[in-house]
């Protein structure tokens, strides 16, 4: 009975994460057993490399390089993974549910590449598998999605989930900087690793698209299934224009149901500056949930960071503690719903086009053609310039994306176009 005991918790990973976790286990040792109803005890701690220094001061003989004997210990109740990536931690997960542990992890890209195995597994095994701080760091939004919104029906999630391409963003808007020097400058302040790939395009954003996704609409879709696009092609110009509209930029994590199916992209997009999203500024996080009931719902706060991350991973220990002591287990993957995910073609979106073009007669009925022709109507199309520097900036009504992209496809033939300069989505207000 756990109820006579302390509760045995095993940390794989003492970096940014693992380090706050296993600080916050000891300093709020007392509010823990409290809430849990018995002592919460850190059993020991897996790394990689015994001597690395740690942000944390912990006793030689908690730490151990062999996390797979740390989680297969008979003593072991909870085991709290924040090593990252795919092996070994999917490995050691399993074969902690395996033993009868019950599992918190940080851990998206596994959850977004393989979570069915793991839910099946917990599910299997009778124990949790929890990871609130998968999906935007502090941010409440997981048990939101899963609990307390569980009798509503979520008809759309959006959300700025990743930090660095916000801040990133936010600096062009700001000082009208370019993508690379905006990047530079997160690198230098530590909001951007030396290498950025995950962030700037878009891997890190899909792989907690396909985590929303598969919560808000009871369904299965992994990090594969989400539409990806970065942010490395988004230009000074792209912003001044989304400026001139009275937008902002942003890479949004937008999943919605269209007719029943699932769409599930990530890609930046305009929006406007009075919507909520808008104000998320810097490197902080924001998911904007709509719901047939509820109306708009929106979460704000920290989306990555040691404590920030920590406090959502000590929730979640809380939660499956609590679990373990009640002998009971929480809910677990709530996939009945079995939908469909949509091809980015059959996604429907608005589209903001900016073609430079020859300033003479018969242009603006060539490009209205254009549009015409694959059935997408034009909400507002304005003229800058002139002569050489004509330009022509369009806002779509909505369409599906074939149609829009067959229509930049059309425009871009035009002997009368010379280029087709931008094209960004535009989300935030519905038609
Ligand atoms: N950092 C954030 O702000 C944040 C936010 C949300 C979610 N997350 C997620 O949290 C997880 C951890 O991220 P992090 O930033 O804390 O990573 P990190 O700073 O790189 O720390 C990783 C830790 O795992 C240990 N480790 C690596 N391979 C191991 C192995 N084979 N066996 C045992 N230990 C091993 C490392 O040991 P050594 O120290 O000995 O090298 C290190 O302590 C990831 O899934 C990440 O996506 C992070």
């Amino acid at each position: 009975m756990i109820s006579d005991r302390s509760l045995k918790v095993a940390v794989l990973g003492c970096g940014s994460v693992g380090s706050q976790v296993v600080r916050l286990l000891r300093e709020q040792a007392d509010d823990l057993a409290a809430r849990v109803g018995v002592p919460v005890e850190l059993a020991g701690v897996a790394v990689r490399r015994l001597d690395a220094p740690r942000e944390v001061d912990l006793p030689a003989d908690l730490l151990t390089t062999d996390a797979r004997g740390l989680v297969t210990r008979d003593d072991i109740d909870l085991v709290v993974e924040v090593i990252g990536g795919i092996e070994p931690a999917r490995g050691l997960i399993l074969a902690a549910l395996e033993g009868g542990a019950s599992v918190v992890t940080a851990n998206k890209a596994l959850l977004a590449e393989d979570g069915p195995t793991l839910f099946e597994a917990a599910d299997k095994a009778g124990r949790d598998l929890y990871y609130e701080a998968a999906v935007a760091g502090a941010i409440p939004i997981l048990r939101p999605l899963q609990e307390s919104l569980a009798g509503d029906r979520v008809t759309r999630v959006m959300g700025i989930v990743n930090g660095t391409t916000n801040y990133i963003l936010d600096k062009m808007d700001s000082q009208g900087a370019g993508f690379a020097e905006a990047l530079a400058e997160a690198q230098e302040l530590g909001y951007a690793e030396a290498d950025p790939t995950a962030d700037v395009e878009g891997f890190d954003a899909a792989a907690k698209a396909a985590i929303l996704a598969s919560l808000a609409f009871h369904t299965r879709v992994t990090a594969s299934d989400v539409h990806r696009e970065g942010i490395t092609e988004v230009t000074a110009g792209d912003v001044a224009s989304a400026r001139d509209m009275g937008c902002v930029v942003k890479l949004l994590a937008i999943t919605e149901l269209i007719g029943g199916d699932v769409s599930a992209r990530v890609h930046p997009v305009m929006i406007p500056r009075d919507h909520p999203l808008a104000s998320v500024r810097g490197a902080y996080n924001a998911v904007f949930v709509e719901t047939e009931s509820a109306g708009q719902l929106m979460f704000y706060g920290q989306g990555a960071g040691g404590a920030p991350t920590a406090s959502a991973v000590l929730g979640d220990l809380v939660t499956a503690a609590r679990n373990l002591v009640a002998g009971s287990k929480g809910a677990g993957e709530s996939a009945y719903a079995a939908r469909a995910v949509l091809p980015m073609g059959e996604t429907i979106t608005r589209y903001h086009i900016a073609v430079d073009v020859a300033d003479r007669a018969g242009v603006l009925a060539a490009v209205a053609t254009a549009f015409a022709e694959h059935g997408v109507s034009i909400q507002t199309m304005r003229q800058e310039g002139r002569d050489d520097d004509a330009q022509l900036v369009l806002v779509s009504h909505e369409a599906t994306d074939a149609q829009l992209s067959a229509t930049v496809e059309h425009l871009q033939g035009l002997d009368i176009v010379r280029g087709v300069t931008s094209v960004m989505r535009v989300e935030g207000e519905h038609e």
